[in-house]
Formats: structure tokens, C-alpha cells, sequence
């Protein structure tokens, strides 16, 4: 390798130094199959090692990405002169604001306190400082279109080999920004959830093969999404089979209150049509175990010639990771989503409940109880 100058290399002396003397910084412990997709991370971060690049983390709420990006940022750190990992960024700019986000973000890098007051750019002081040093920034959970532009300006401010990377729900945040590559974080396959699963409910006394049917019906039921594991595994640990059995028979009715909290927050980002989209996809199309695909879902909601809001809708939920769509136009959707979607439905107005579908429950009453405008559900389609 060639070197421009003695001070080129001498950095690239420190760096092989710093890596050598690194401990293992991974810190395993509770976590399962990550070595994996710290991997595959690496690898999209070390393509082209001269420029700055940016690098998205794309994924469905709860599967990973946070975890997954501080991981990566604590295997890395050694090779860059300035790191920082901006939790919740989505949160935070809400709760204190871009420029105090700013502020933070390059007072951490540079390793003394900024004063900024502009959005889009950067005083020049700060330019100067920064594009001579390699950089690791991690903005996570980023939801809004133009805070990456907002935060960070250009991204020629940066120093040679930098890499940004960003976690995020929604895909177009990755698109609209023209990130270099996108990372897709999938579900935990059965064999890596039910590790998950066992790490986190039993403790090694456990006799785990008393507990083993209803272990694989839990599992079952979180489809790989780690935090439903978690927040089931917590919620089982320690408790009798009988009881296991109880809550699994509610959460068949109703997700967990925190998985439904944090799935809603992708439903809430959508506008009001949107909104019905996935509550119709999920109570109708997907309940009734057709096969759907975007041609049906569009002529049983009347997309006309002109009017093409239901694709406009489907591509949205595609890119919030609220449905999959597959090379041949087939629509699924995660059943922690669909839940979600139920519960909803189910918290609606009893008055103008866009969907009921239990005929014990709710569709005895609202039959019984003549002040339900029950004529809601059968002009859905009409309606729109
Ligand atoms: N590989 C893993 N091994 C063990 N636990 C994991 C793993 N990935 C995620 N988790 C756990 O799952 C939960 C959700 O993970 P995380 O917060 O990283 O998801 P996220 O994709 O960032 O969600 P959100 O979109 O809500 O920000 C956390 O409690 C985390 O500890
Ligand atoms: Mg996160």
C-alpha cells in the first residue's frame, strides 16, 4: 500500500495498533446470531474505503436494528477517530430538538463543545475540524425524511472513510437520502428464536423438556420478531404451565401492551388513508387467509384508472415495512402487525367500528344494539 505522506502513515500505523489491542468489545452475553449480521454489516462498510459512505439499516419495529448498529459501532470504534451513536433520534428530535441534536452529535465527534445554530450547514470551524477526521456515526431510528440533511449537512463535511449509518423503519428515509447500500434485517429463523427464547425464560436448573410444546407455541406465535420473544419470554418466566396456557390463549386474542406500542408507532406516521389501507388489509384480506395480491386488493377497493392512491398506499406500508411484497405481487403481512392492526380496530368507538369479525362478541352486539351504524361494514369499499 502506497501513502501520500508520513502523517498518512502514521495514522494507518495507530489504526492497525488500535485494532490489535482492542478486546473482543462484542459484548455477547443474552444475544443471539449477531456475529452474522455484524458481518454482513461489515462487509457493506468496508466497500470502498477512501469515500464516505452511507450505510441504511432497514426494518419491521422490535427486529434488531438498534442492536444490531450499537454492535457494529462497538466491534468498529478502534478504526475511527470519532464515534458517536445517537440513540432514538426520532424521540429525541421531538423532545429537544434538531440543532441541540446537532450540537451533541458533533460536540461527541470532535470531542469538545460546539455551539451551532444553523440547520443544513455547519459553522466553518467545525467543517475544518471534521473533514480532516475518519468518522463512525450511528443515527438510529431516523424517521423523518430530511433530518439527515438537517443534522449533517453535506456529506463532503466528513473525512475521508467515514460511514454514517442509519436504522430506520421506513425505507424511504433511506431512498430519499441516496444512501449507499441497505442493510434489510430479517425475523430470527425458528432454530435462533427459540434459543432466544430458552436464553431468556429458563434458568439453567429449568427441566426446559416439560415446558417444550408450549415453548414452540410461543415461539410460534412471535414469528421471529425478537422483541415479541423478549417480552413474552419476561412475561412466562417462572410461572406454571397452566398459566402459560392462559396467557397464550389472550395473546391469541391481544398482543402484549408493549408489543403493541411499539409496532402503533409506524401506524401512526401514516395519513388517515393509509391508516385504512392497513386496518383493511389486515382485518379483511388477510384474515379471510386469501391470497392477496396488489391486483385484487386494487379492484375490491375501486383504484381507479386515475386514481392510483391503493398502489401509492401499498408501496408506503412496503416501505414502512408494514407488508411484504413479493416478486410476484403477493401481499403478507407479519402477525404481530395484524394483531396490532385488530387491536386498533377493537379500541375503535363501539359506534363506528370500521371492522368486527367475532360473531360471539362483537357482531351479536353490535346486531342487538340498533344504535351501531352496522351499515359501515357493508359499505367499505363504497366508502372510500
Ligand atoms: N440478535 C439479538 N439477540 C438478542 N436480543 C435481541 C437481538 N436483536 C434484538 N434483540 C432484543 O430485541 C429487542 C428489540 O430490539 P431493538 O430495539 O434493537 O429493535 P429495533 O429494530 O431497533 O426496534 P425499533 O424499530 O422499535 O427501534 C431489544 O430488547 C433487544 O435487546
Ligand atoms: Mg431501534
Amino acid at each position: 500500500m502506497s501513502y501520500r505522506n508520513d502523517a498518512e502513515l502514521i495514522q494507518e500505523i495507530v489504526n492497525v495498533v488500535l485494532n490489535k489491542l482492542a478486546k473482543p468489545s462484542v459484548n455477547s452475553k443474552g444475544i443471539v446470531g449477531i456475529d452474522e449480521e455484524i458481518a454482513n454489516v461489515e462487509l457493506l462498510i468496508s466497500k470502498e474505503p477512501k469515500k464516505t459512505r452511507l450505510i441504511g439499516i432497514w426494518g419491521m419495529g422490535g427486529i434488531g436494528k438498534s442492536t444490531l448498529a450499537e454492535k457494529v459501532l462497538n466491534k468498529l470504534r478502534s478504526g475511527f477517530e470519532g464515534c458517536y451513536f445517537l440513540a432514538n433520534e426520532r424521540e429525541q428530535s421531538n423532545r429537544h430538538g434538531l440543532i441541540s441534536l446537532k450540537e451533541k452529535i458533533f460536540s461527541e465527534l470532535l470531542g469538545y463543545d460546539v455551539k451551532i445554530d444553523t440547520l443544513y450547514s455547519l459553522p466553518e470551524d467545525i467543517v475544518r475540524r471534521i473533514s480532516c477526521m475518519k468518522v463512525l456515526l450511528i443515527l438510529d431510528d431516523v424517521n423523518d425524511l430530511d433530518h439527515l440533511e438537517k443534522l449533517l449537512g453535506t456529506l463532503d463535511n466528513f473525512g475521508s472513510g467515514s460511514r454514517i449509518i442509519v436504522t430506520t423503519r421506513d425505507e424511504q428515509v433511506l431512498k430519499a437520502n441516496k444512501v449507499d447500500e441497505i442493510y434489510r434485517l430479517r425475523e430470527f429463523n425458528h432454530d435462533k428464536a427459540l434459543e432466544f427464547f430458552n436464553l431468556n425464560t429458563f434458568n439453567q436448573s429449568d427441566d426446559q423438556r416439560e415446558y417444550s410444546t408450549l415453548s414452540e407455541k410461543v415461539v410460534d406465535y412471535a414469528r421471529g420478531i425478537p422483541l415479541v420473544l423478549k417480552v413474552l419470554a419476561h412475561l412466562l418466566r417462572g410461572r406454571k404451565k397452566e398459566i402459560w396456557e392462559s396467557e397464550l390463549d389472550k395473546l391469541r386474542r391481544m398482543p402484549p401492551t408493549t408489543v403493541y406500542d411499539a409496532m402503533k408507532l409506524s401506524y401512526d406516521d401514516l395519513d388517515r388513508k393509509e391508516q385504512q389501507l392497513f386496518l383493511d388489509l389486515a382485518c379483511f384480506f388477510l384474515r379471510s387467509h386469501i391470497i392477496v395480491n396488489v391486483s385484487n386488493v386494487k379492484s375490491l377497493l375501486k383504484d381507479g384508472e386515475s386514481d392510483n392512491s391503493v398502489v401509492v398506499g401499498l408501496e408506503r406500508l412496503k416501505d414502512k415495512a408494514l407488508i411484504t411484497i413479493s416478486e410476484d405481487n403477493c401481499i403478507s403481512m407479519h402477525d404481530c402487525l395484524q394483531e396490532m392492526a385488530w387491536e386498533i380496530v377493537r379500541r375503535e368507538d363501539p359506534e363506528s367500528r370500521s371492522w368486527l369479525w367475532d360473531p360471539n362478541d362483537d357482531i351479536y352486539e353490535a346486531l342487538e344494539n340498533d344504535k351501531v351504524k352496522y351499515q359501515l361494514h357493508i359499505t367499505i369499499f363504497e366508502s372510500r
